[in-house]
């Protein structure tokens, strides 16, 4: 498989609690991760809250500047490249956030967010754009007809389809999804899993897939890595990580997942009532 992205020791310290006379103290969000991702490939990357997921996505799409290590897409060393020789790049580095109702401007339709990504790269003409705005939502399930309302307009799932519309729409190579369907309800949430699996074999996307779910990530997931206190604690295949877990960590978090399969749950308190199981 061809690699794609690697990071090599990357930190992002945050200096918090700064003031005139006090000293702050500093955040090790994300401290000393490294990994690699091949293309076509999905990463899951789970963690509990406040471990460093979002802020790990955000370095490596360097919406911040990492503190310390290195950023090496498609073999080449992006870390110190400034934001203006990024933005070339910005078309295969892609990002879909939790809320759409945040990061979809509310105030333009469906088309121009969806003719915003071809206007700031300057691609196409007007007629070609209106024309790839209609294929992009009829790519994510969606009618053509939506180019002309208003996100508010739409539900939670169809939101954050236009969210992904918006995300694919310049084909990248690697899509990052942050938490970006922990807000819909189950049955939504599969949908809009099996859409992102069916873009990703279509495109040959690679996709790191943030969750503090892991039920969510297992079903979406390559490869998984297991984040606590800024460290990956444990990485390897989705199906070694959940059936046979090394780190203690990961243990713990598999043990917090609600068992609702009514047969596994049956299984389970039969056990638990042996008097020979510990
Ligand atoms: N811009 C910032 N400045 C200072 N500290 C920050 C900043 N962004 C994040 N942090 C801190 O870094 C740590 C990691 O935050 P982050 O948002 O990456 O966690 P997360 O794993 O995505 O959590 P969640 O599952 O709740 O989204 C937290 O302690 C957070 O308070
Ligand atoms: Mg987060």
């Amino acid at each position: 498989m061809t690699e794609l992205l690697r990071i090599e020791n990357l930190k992002q310290h945050f200096v918090s609690g700064k003031g005139l006379f006090k000293k702050g103290y500093t955040v090790k969000a994300v401290d000393g991760v490294s990994f690699s991702v091949a293309q076509g490939e999905t990463l899951g990357l789970v963690g509990e809250s406040g471990c460093g997921k979002s802020t790990l996505g955000r370095t490596i799409l360097k919406l911040y500047e990492p503190t310390e290590g290195k950023i090496y897409f498609e073999g080449k060393d992006i870390t110190g490249l400034s934001t203006k020789e990024m933005r070339p790049l910005r078309k295969d580095l892609q990002i879909v956030f939790q809320d759409p109702m945040e990061s979809l401007n509310q105030r333009h339709t469906v088309g121009m967010i969806l003719e915003e990504p071809f206007v700031i790269h300057k691609i196409g003409t007007s007629t070609e754009r209106k024309q790839w705005v209609e294929e992009l939502l009829v790519k994510v399930g969606l009618p053509a007809e939506a180019a002309n309302r208003y996100p508010h307009e739409f539900s939670g799932g169809q939101r954050q389809r236009i969210g992904i519309a918006r995300a694919i729409a310049l084909k990248p190579k690697l899509l990052i999804c942050d938490e970006s369907v922990s807000a819909l309800d189950v049955s939504v949430q599969a949908q809009i899993l099996n859409l992102l699996l069916q873009l990703q074999k279509e495109m040959n996307l690679a996709i790191i897939f943030i969750s503090h779910d892991l039920s969510v990530v297992k079903h979406i997931s390559d490869r998984v890595a297991v984040m606590y206190f800024g460290k990956i604690v444990e990485m390897g295949p989705a199906q070694e990580i959940y059936s046979n877990p090394q780190a203690d960590y990961t243990k713990t978090l598999l043990s917090a997942i609600p068992i609702t399969h009514p047969k596994n749950r049956k299984r389970k308190r039969r056990l638990e009532n042996k008097p020979n199981v510990a």
